[in-house]
């Protein structure tokens, strides 16, 4: 899978809840183990694993019935949960342009017979995933329901760069980022939340954010550009949350 692949399923992707329950094929299972081996990481000093569960592993009220499950472990950094949402949404690409349903789940958490740390690493989120029993793709960018571009950055001259970046997928679909600086160098923060917001969103807006990088990310490569993450503290705008510096420049 290519990185342009991942590109162009940002046009098109959506979450599915609703899976066919039969298990994929171990061929199918392994090409994506081999995919996630390889995905790209916000922070190389930050230890990751990846753990797949079954349907009957997972269990919460609020948990989509699924054949499979990814679950996402860290090791507990400073930048962890940006870095969880940059890698964790290659993935649901990755599953969309296979034509794979997926599905983010904050709410859930897998139930006592799957540890909520594994050697020493904490639970961060998972995806629901498997063959979707609902259309995998929408069919157009009016279907997606999103802040327009001048609702989440402050910036001109970048609707190309910025338009995948607007359709990315957020927890409850908050989309709480806000993009300022300029073209050259992006500063990325997030709106600061209430303290009952804050309790409710404020973790997976974090991971949020690592979501929007990624398809910043994949956008700058598709316009010829190289990305640089710099995730140490700075100035945000006014009622935001710093978040991350994206330097660009040209390949
Ligand atoms: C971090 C995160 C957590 C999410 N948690 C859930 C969840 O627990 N249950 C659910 O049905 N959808 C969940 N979603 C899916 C969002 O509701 C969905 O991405 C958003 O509404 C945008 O819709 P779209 O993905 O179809 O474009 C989550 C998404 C993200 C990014």
């Amino acid at each position: 899978m290519t990185n342009g692949e991942l590109y162009n399923v940002i046009f098109n992707r959506k979450s599915v809840r609703r899976f066919d329950m039969t298990p994929l094929g171990q061929e199918k299972l392994d090409q994506l183990k081999t995919f996630m081996q390889g995905v790209k990481r916000l922070d190389e000093g930050i230890k990751t694993e990846f753990s797949i569960q079954s349907g009957n592993e997972v269990s919460s009220i609020f948990a989509i019935k699924a054949p499979h499950y990814i679950s996402f472990y860290s090791e507990k950094k400073e930048g962890y949960l940006i870095n969880a949402g940059f890698i964790m949404q290659q993935i649901d690409l990755y599953l969309s342009a296979n034509q794979l349903g997926s599905c983010w789940l904050g709410a859930a958490k897998p139930n006592k017979s799957v540890p909520q740390g594994r050697d020493g690493f904490e639970y961060v989120i998972m995806l629901a995933f498997g063959n979707p029993s609902e259309p995998v793709h929408r069919t157009g960018i009016e279907q997606f329901k999103r802040n327009s571009l001048s609702e989440i950055t402050s910036i001109k001259g970048a609707e190309q760069l910025l338009e995948p970046v607007r359709l990315a997928p957020s927890a409850a679909n908050t989309q709480a980022w806000y993009f300022s600086g300029d073209a050259q160098e992006i500063i990325v923060s997030r709106k600061k939340l209430n303290i009952i917001k804050a309790q409710l969103y404020g973790r997976m807006n974090i991971i949020d954010i690592g979501i929007a990088l990624c398809h910043l990310w994949l956008s700058a490569e598709q316009q010829g550009k190289a990305v640089e993450f710099d995730l140490s503290g700075g100035p945000a705008p006014e009622g935001h949350e710093y978040m991350a510096k994206v330097r660009l420049r040209d390949l």
